[in-house]
């Protein structure tokens, strides 16, 4: 979630506020309808989820439903550009690429009380006893953000709300908070269900504690377990996540399965800012005991925060997250607020496992979840030893390519400091380029470098970012081989290299859109390159009226609303 001094804000925005149920009603701020908005903006990602305007952060209350729907919650500022006066925006996806607007799901019960993060499971048994008739009865759980007249933080507690109409609308519990406190310091409720209970992780922030709870019905909350001071600590834990996901060998056949503690960090990352560490271990439904010593990252770059993993895919599978593509130390300045209204996107939906790497040992991998839906056409395939590939996507419309490299066959005896293999974009225009390579022999770096882009300038806004990757030799002939895939986005970059085992998100800002892919590989005699890149299709553009604005899942016309010219699908719900 945000900082106190992020919040800073929130008075500007709780303007005349009026009471309407149970709720404290903002009038800026629909109810029963989406927010509009443009998705048409040079810097807009085609392919990944953003607000249809104003500021948004972490991801809340992720589930998948049994039809298959996926449900993603933010944390959202419907009036403002910067972080505050915090909400629940919606968005549902049967596919993860093409999202639906909805309206705000989770509004502030009380003026100057705010709808942190939190997380949502569907509570097929009733075990809540809020689903008289149904097993699609969705509770989600949250923190609750006090704050005073005077500015400061009041407490934060842990509450639930539940739907009845499978996760679209809420009601407050009435007998909340379900876990209270009087810290300002205690966030980010993440539930899951262990064998015959709840359990939830919520982070003592400044206390670097993960706590564990244990709960039958997700009323009544029991204190189970402190998992503290582990790992990095930064200056914050936030946004703990519990999962269990399973271990494949290197054909990807499952061999055993583990849990994952993942806890974001911020400020006071490595790299500056916010970061996501996980651990490795066992969780025998109140405690969770660490396999080894290792802190893990999920990220090389600064730009994949507060992910958070979707309730309800099965056990056994590989699990999904999304996370925030964005870090506190630059997210409320960079330019696509002013520009175009909207700020932060999450990172493309992540099929996630464990894995051994060479030589570092068992670590989460990240694959890119199924990109069928938004494949449009392949651009180049080619296969050489030395060589370039270039290639102008000017005529991309969505300006979002898709990029796949395999090389085989690297004799790693005959390596020199030139056996490299770089991609970079470019725009001719203005001159800008976003640079990745790798060097296959040394260290073994690859890199991002985003130096080469101009449309944004800030002391906390690094520009090269690195990870060692200790590719597989294969055999003990000095044999070896790599690969890597990347999306590129019109302002975001996110890369995937050696099988997923190492993960990069990078944001940029050019001035002009990047339009030119340029590849160049130099390798020992023998190594082949196989390159194949697609254009990827914008999955927003289809959902446009006839002005180019996204209207969201309009299903209540008033008579005075925009909305009477909108549709969710161009053949859907026609008025
Ligand atoms: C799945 O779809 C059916 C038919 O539309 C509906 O009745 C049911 O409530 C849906 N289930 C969930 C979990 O949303
Ligand atoms: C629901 O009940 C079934 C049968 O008792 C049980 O196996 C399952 O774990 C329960 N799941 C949840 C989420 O309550
Ligand atoms: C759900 O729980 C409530 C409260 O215990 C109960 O009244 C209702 O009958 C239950 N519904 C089902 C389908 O079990
Ligand atoms: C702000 O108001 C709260 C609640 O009235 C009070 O407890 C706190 O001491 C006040 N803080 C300051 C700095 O005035
Ligand atoms: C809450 O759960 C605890 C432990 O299971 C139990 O002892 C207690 O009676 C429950 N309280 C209520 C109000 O249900
Ligand atoms: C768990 O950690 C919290 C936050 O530091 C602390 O208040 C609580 O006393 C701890 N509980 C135990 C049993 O250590
Ligand atoms: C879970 O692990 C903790 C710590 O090792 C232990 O104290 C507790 O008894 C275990 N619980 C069960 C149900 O095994
Ligand atoms: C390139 O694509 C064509 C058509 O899909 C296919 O026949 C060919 O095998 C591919 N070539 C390489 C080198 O992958
Ligand atoms: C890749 O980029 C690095 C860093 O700029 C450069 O030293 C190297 O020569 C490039 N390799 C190729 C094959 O162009
Ligand atoms: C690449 O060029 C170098 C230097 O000319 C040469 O030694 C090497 O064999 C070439 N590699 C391939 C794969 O053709
Ligand atoms: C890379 O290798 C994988 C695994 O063998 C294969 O599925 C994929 O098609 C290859 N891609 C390219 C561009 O060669
Ligand atoms: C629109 O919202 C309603 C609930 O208000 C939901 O049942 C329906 O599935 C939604 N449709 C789409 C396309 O998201």
């Amino acid at each position: 979630m945000v900082r106190l001094r992020d919040l800073g804000s929130i008075a500007l925005f709780t303007v005349a506020i009026t009471a309407q149920t149970s709720t404290y009603v903002n009038p800026a701020v629909p109810t029963g309808t989406p927010i509009a908005g443009s998705y048409a903006g040079a810097l807009r990602p085609q392919i990944h989820f953003s607000p249809p305007q104003n500021f948004m952060n972490d991801p809340n209350g992720m589930f998948v439903d049994a039809n298959g729907t996926w449900h993603l919650y933010y944390q959202y500022n419907p009036t403002g550009i910067v972080a505050g006066n915090q909400h629940w925006g919606h968005a549902t996806s049967t596919d993860l690429y093409h999202w639906v607007n909805q309206p705000i799901a989770l509004f502030p019960p009380e003026e100057r009380v705010y709808v942190f993060s939190g997380s949502a499971v569907v509570d097929v048994n009733n075990t809540s006893g809020f689903f008289p008739s149904q097993d699609n009865g969705v509770v989600a759980m949250f923190t609750l953000a006090r704050y005073y007249e005077n500015g400061t933080a009041g407490p934060q507690t842990q509450n639930i709300a539940y739907s009845r109409d499978g996760g679209y609308t809420f009601e407050y519990y009435d007998t909340n908070p379900v876990i209270d406190s009087i810290s300002s310091q205690f966030r980010d409720p993440k539930v899951s269900w262990y064998e015959d209970h709840w359990v939830v992780v919520v982070s003592y922030a400044q206390e670097f504690v993960v706590g564990f709870w244990t709960s039958p019905d997700l009323k009544n909350w029991t204190f189970a377990s402190n998992f503290t001071a582990h790992g990095l600590l930064g200056a914050q834990y936030e946004c703990p996540n519990l999962v269990k996901m399973p271990v494949r060998d290197a054909s990807g056949a499952v061999i055993d399965e583990k849990y994952v503690l993942a806890i974001s960090i911020q400020p006071g990352a490595p790299l500056g800012g916010s970061v996501t560490e996980y651990f490795l271990g066992d969780f025998n439904g109140t405690h969770f005991t660490p396999s080894d010593a290792i802190t893990r990252l999920t990220d090389f770059a600064k730009d994949n925060y507060a992910a958070q993993f979707f309730y309800g895919v099965p056990d056994g599978q590989n699990q999904v997250n999304m996370g925030w593509a964005s870090n506190w130390q630059y997210a409320q300045r960079v330019p696509t607020g002013n520009l175009e209204g909207w700020r932060s996107s999450m990172t493309v939906p992540r099929v996630k496992y464990l894995t051994e790497a060479p030589r570092i040992g068992m670590v989460m991998v990240d694959e890119i979840y199924d990109l069928t839906p938004i494949l449009d056409s392949r651009l180049k395939n080619s296969t050489f030893g030395n060589g370039t590939v270039a290639l102008d996507y000017s005529s991309v419309d969505s300006g979002a390519l898709y990029i796949e490299v395999n090389v085989t066959n690297i004799n790693t005896f005959d390596l020199k400091d030139y056996s490299t293999l770089n991609i970079s974009f470019a725009s001719p225009a203005s001159g800008e380029i976003l640079q990745s390579g790798f060097y296959f022999g040394g260290d073994n770096p690859f890199f991002v470098n985003r130096g080469g882009i101009k449309g944004f300038d800030n002391i906390f806004f690094t520009d090269k970012f690195s990870t060692a990757d200790v590719y597989s030799t294969g055999s003990d002939n000095g044999i070896a081989s790599w690969s890597m895939k990347a999306v590129i986005d019109r302002s975001i970059f996110e890369v995937f290299v050696d099988r997923g085992i190492h993960a990069g998100t990078v944001v940029f800002y050019p001035t002009q859109p990047l339009t030119t892919l340029n590849l160049a590989a130099q390798l020992p005699a023998g190594a082949r390159v196989s390159v194949d890149i697609w254009s990827l299709k914008s999955a927003w553009a289809e959902y446009e009226d006839e002005q180019g604005t996204v209207f969201g899942n309009v299903t209540t016309i008033s008579a005075n609303s925009t909305a009477r010219r909108s549709m969710v699908y161009k053949s859907d719900f026609s008025i």
